[in-house]
Formats: C-alpha cells, structure tokens, sequence
C-alpha cells in the first residue's frame, strides 16, 4: 500500500524516481521550444500532481494562469509552491474571471467552468482565448449544450488514454488504495455497490472484485446496465443498495444522488464514498441535517448518526463527499501523470496551431491521436517498455526448439 508523502518536495521526488513522465516530457517540450512565452489559463485541482505538472510548463517557457477547481481538493502546500515557482494561482467562486483577466491565448479546463466564463467576454467582442481542451465527462456535457461556440476545443476525457487508463485504472486502483487506508477493513467477501457505469464506475467496480468484494451495479441507462450484465455484475435498484450494501460508491456525475429521501433507506454502518466530478453526488447538507451527531474517526472519515424515531443508524462519510481518491491523493499516480502529460501535450498543440498551419473547427474535437501517441510512447519509456515499440525480427518456425 502507498504511504502518503510527507511533504510537497517529497511527493516531487518520488513522481520523478516511480514514473518519471514529466521529466521526459519537459526535454520533448525544450527540444520544440513551442511554449515559450505563451499564456495558458488552467482550471484545475490544485494538488501536488498539478504542481508537478505547471513545474513543466514554467520550465518550457509558459506564464500559467491557473484556478481552482473546487476547494475541497485543494493542497495548499501545491499552491504556495506553484506560487514560488512563478505560477498565478487564484482561488475561490472568481478564480476563472481573475485567469481570464490576464488574457490566456489557450485554455484548459475541468468542468467547463473557465469556457463557459470566457464566452461571456467572447460575447461581449472580447477575442483572446484561440483554443481550449476539457478533461472531465461533465464538462463534456456542458460543452455539448452550446450549439455554436466561437472556438475549438479538443475533448480530452473522450481519448482512448484518459477514458481507458486515467478514468478506468487511475479512479479504480485510487478507491481500493484509499479504502483500505481509511477503513482498515478487508473488502473481501463484503457487499459493495457502485453507482454508475461508466468508465470511472466500471474501473472502480472491477477493482472492487479483484479485492475480492461482492459488488452489485446500480445504473439508469439501459446501454450501460446491459454493459454490466455482461462484465459480470449483479444489477440492483438504488434502494437495494442502500439497504443492503456496507459500501456505497458514486460515480455519475449527477447532483443528490444519495440525499434526503434515500438516507432512511441505508444500511447501519454503511460506507458512502463519492469519485465523481461533482462534490455533490452525496448531499453533505441533508446528512448533516438529519444527523443528531458527528465526529470524525480518521482524517477524511466522518461518522453521523442519523436520528431513526427511537433508534438510530451510523453511516460513515469518506472525504466529505469529494472525488474521494483526488482528496485522499490515494493509488498510484501512474494513471493521473499519464493524463496530464496527454492534457501538456494539448495546451502544447493548440498554442502550435496557427505555426502548423493546423485549423481546428469550432466545437467539439477529438484529442489528436498523434498527442495520445506522443503520451503513450513517454509512458513506455518510463515502464521500459518502449523496445515493445519495434517490430520484433521474427525467426522461421523451424528454427524454434520446443523445449
Ligand atoms: N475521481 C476522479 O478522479 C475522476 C476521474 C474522471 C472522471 N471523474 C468524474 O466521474 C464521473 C463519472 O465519469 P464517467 O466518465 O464514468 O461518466 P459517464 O457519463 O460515462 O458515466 C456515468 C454513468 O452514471 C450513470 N448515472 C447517471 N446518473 C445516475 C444515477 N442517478 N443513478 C445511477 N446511474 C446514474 C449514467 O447513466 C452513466 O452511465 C463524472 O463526474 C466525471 O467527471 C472523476
């Protein structure tokens, strides 16, 4: 099990000796001195990896214009050492309009919250974002409302990396890592339900089996339950989870998942854990409300006992309702630097664009497959991987003993 750093330069160091990405992508970056000068605004969570990361790009030249993506993921050693290294970091409601005040040319976002107050200046006539890219599946479904944006922006939660390995193996093997950290329980053998099939729902349900868990689906889109049916999962109805699972997981993206009406319904002892986007899938204000008290059993594991007529039940909150393993900084960060290294490439792409002669529509775009190869090939050569990458001399099959 990871043990969590003591400190920011400890955190540092040991991305840079596990999984030494950034550091390949920071001589790539200084090989194409592409980004010198240029202005990125960043709506982010504001950990350690993100620091990590803008440490990159100061390093390549950028002045980085970062804000924050909500408060309960923020590290505020990251932000004082982002801060030191030259970054503006902003936080707060404001923090998009104060990045947007220094006029970023290229933009990256989380939850399409930065985009969606830049256009009230494209509006207004005021021209200065050129192209952006978004990183979440809900700021995917922002973006999908507007019919006619005035720029390009490249959907990076839709690309084969971020999909298959941040959202899938990074959420998944975060969950187990942090569970057992917090709980100290062994998951085996236990009923557990995950909210939600998706990528991020489908990693966490089968990272919850291969640690030997029962794990039960609960899933509104037809589509997706049958995908479930089919990987193996026994579907439930909400309320059967509830009342008969010890661990809930929320992975939907939607507001109030579990709220008032269904906080009658769980089990004593039940577990909620939420790894959606949105530090509201579990409605923290209707727990509160309903509980008569509330103290914490460990860092980021609250307890509340609701109040039941004469009875009452204990329910046990992780991470205060936030994407639980970005707050807990839980499993290995292999996934997450390989997101970021693809989302570097990106803002590196797009402030190329107008030199490479490249014309991106306005709207929507697929991430490029050449940075989703230019990631993957960073990524082998940090596994040691990359020899994979030729195609092996192959002998005649005669010439092969079976031993
Ligand atoms: N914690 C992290 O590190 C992390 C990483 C990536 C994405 N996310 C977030 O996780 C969430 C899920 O991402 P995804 O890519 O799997 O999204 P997705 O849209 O592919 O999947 C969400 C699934 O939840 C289902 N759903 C929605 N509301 C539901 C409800 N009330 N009950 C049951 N099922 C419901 C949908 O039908 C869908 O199949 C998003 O908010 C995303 O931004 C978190």
């Amino acid at each position: 099990m990871t043990q969590p750093p003591s400190s920011l330069e400890e955190e540092l160091e040991r991305y840079a000796f596990s999984f030494p990405i950034l550091d390949k992508l920071t001589d790539y970056f200084a090989e194409e001195g592409r980004l010198e000068g240029k202005k990125i605004g960043w709506h982010c969570h504001l950990t350690g990896l993100t620091a990590a990361a803008a440490k990159v790009l100061l390093k390549s030249g950028a002045k980085l214009f970062i804000s924050e993506c909500t408060a309960a993921t923020t590290d505020w050693a990251a932000v004082t050492y982002m801060k030191q290294i030259g970054a503006s970091v902003y936080q707060g409601f404001d923090s998009p309009r104060k990045v947007l005040e220094n006029r970023p040319e290229v933009t990256s976002d989380t939850g399409f919250v930065l985009t969606t107050e830049y256009l009230k200046d494209a509006e207004s006539g005021s021209n200065y974002v050129s192209a952006g890219c978004e990183i979440t599946t809900s700021g995917v479904h922002r973006l999908r409302e507007y019919a006619d944006l005035p720029l390009p922006v490249l959907n990076i939660n839709d690309g084969e990396l971020k999909a298959l390995i941040e959202n899938y193996h990074g959420v998944g093997d975060g969950v187990i890592e942090g569970l057992f950290r917090l709980t100290w329980r062994v998951w085996a053998g236990r009923a557990v339900s995950v909210v939600g099939y998706g990528k991020v729902g489908a990693g966490v349900a089968n990272y919850l089996r291969r640690a030997g868990a029962t794990v039960f689906v609960v899933e509104v889109d037809p589509i997706r339950q049958l995908v479930a049916h089919y990987d193996g999962f026994a579907l439930m109805d909400l309320h059967g989870a509830l009342a008969n699972t010890e661990l809930i997981v929320t992975a939907t993206g939607s507001r109030g998942v579990i709220g008032a009406h269904e906080l009658p319904i769980l089990r004593d002892g039940a577990v909620l854990m939420n790894v959606g986007h949105w530090a509201e899938e579990i409605d923290m204000a209707a727990i509160r409300q309903s509980a008569k008290s509330q103290k914490p059993v460990a860092k980021h594991l609250e307890e509340y006992v609701l109040a039941d007529g004469d009875s009452s039940r204990k329910i046990y909150v992780i991470a205060a309702g936030g994407p639980a393993n970005v707050v807990l900084l839980s499993g290995s960060p292999e996934p997450t630097l390989i997101h970021l290294t693809t989302e570097l490439l990106c803002m590196n792409y797009l402030v190329g664009l107008n030199e490479n002669g490249v014309v991106l529509k306005p709207g929507e775009n697929a991430v490029p497959r050449e940075v989703e190869r230019r990631a993957s090939i960073l990524a082998l050569q940090c596994l040691g991987l990359s020899g994979c990458m030729k195609a092996p001399e192959l002998q005649p099959v005669s010439s092969l003993k079976v031993v």
